[in-house]
């Protein structure tokens, strides 16, 4: 199967991305042919800081890296590198509903969320993802629950377009990753750990030891003493025993068993080692990529070279299609 994906460059990797994203992206280049992409033209249709993006980029890229995508298996580049998307995105404007835009949820949400920014850029965010997919003839899409809309209108985008101009697109479909333990945040454990509220809400998973220890200790538990299962009562203690559960395969029955005589603050202490013991060597390998941006620049040369050759089979065929050769 050809698997496609795009990751926006801007934001922390927190454990509930990584859980929901990265890990399993480890596990589909193994059987797949993939292609990851870091998504800086999404990127610049919410405000962000052009000074540092480049930065930022090649930041994300060793974020991905140092979580073992691994550009032997797979094509990794940034997305920008590839101009015949950004041409593509034209060519399918034209054949998109512009309606259909208006009704996107994350659309309706982005603009209110930045009101004094509600660029045409944002509207159209959903056709340059059906571009990234579509120049490929991507077989499926791993994403999010919020971007399974993105991948229905892409689906229409390429129905369309294929009825007007002829078979050209395969219609992808779109594999949800949602892990079913939800990671929820650590201040307010009803809410699901989210990268755009405060960094003492989540652990990112290259944070310094001494931040893990800080945040698992300060996070929000509940009256009582028991380590106890039981999300509706107590959703702190709950949360933080499904970290501890998830991140150390052990089923949470026996890990409330391992803790039975224990106080909240000796399971804070063990969960906040196990969590640090963990990510060691994410952070490590990413510190390490940091200290070599030109190795890193090099994989994502090599990546567009090779993500180049596809897109420039698809964009000749589609200009032969609408007539403009
Ligand atoms: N919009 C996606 C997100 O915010 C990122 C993305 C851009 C993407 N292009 C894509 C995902 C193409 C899948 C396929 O998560």
């Amino acid at each position: 199967m050809r698997i496609v994906t795009g990751i926006r460059p801007t934001g922390p990797l927190h454990i509930g991305n990584y859980l929901n994203t990265v890990k399993h992206y480890v596990e589909l280049q193994n059987n797949n042919e993939c292609i990851f992409f870091i998504a800086d033209l999404h990127g610049i249709t919410t405000p962000y800081q052009a000074t540092t993006y480049r930065k930022e980029i090649l930041e994300k890229a060793a974020d991905v890296l140092a979580t073992g995508i691994d550009p032997q298996k797979c094509i990794l580049y940034v997305q920008s590198e590839i101009k015949e998307i950004t041409e593509l995105t034209w060519f399918l404007a034209c054949v998109t509903p512009a309606g259909d835009l208006r009704r996107m949820t994350q659309f309706k949400e982005k603009a209110r969320k930045h009101p004094k920014n509600v660029n045409a850029g944002l509207l159209n965010y959903p056709i340059l993802m059906a571009a990234d997919i579509l120049i490929y003839k991507a077989d499926l899409v791993p994403v999010g629950k919020d971007q399974k809309q993105h991948i229905e209108l892409t689906r229409t985008i390429a129905r369309k377009f294929n009825k007007q101009f002829g078979e050209t697109f395969k219609l992808p479909k779109p594999l949800i990753l949602e892990s079913s333990a939800k990671i929820m945040s650590l201040k307010e454990p009803k809410k699901k750990m989210s990268k755009s509220d405060p960094p003492e809400t989540y652990i990112s998973i290259f944070d310094e030891p001494e931040a893990i220890k800080k945040k698992i200790m300060s996070a929000v538990t509940d009256t009582g003493r028991s380590i106890k299962y039981d999300p509706k009562k107590k959703a702190g203690i709950s949360n933080l025993l499904n970290i501890y559960s998830i991140f150390s395969d052990i089923p949470i029955k026996e890990v409330e068993k391992k803790f039975t005589k224990k106080g909240y603050a000796d399971f804070k202490k063990a969960l906040a080692k196990l969590l640090i013991k963990k990510f060691e060597p994410f952070r490590r390998k990413k510190k390490d990529l940091l200290s070599r941006e030109v190795y890193i620049e090099e994989i994502l040369e090599q990546g567009a070279k090779k993500a180049k050759v596809l897109a420039q089979s698809t964009i000749e065929e589609v200009r032969k299609k609408i007539g403009i050769i």
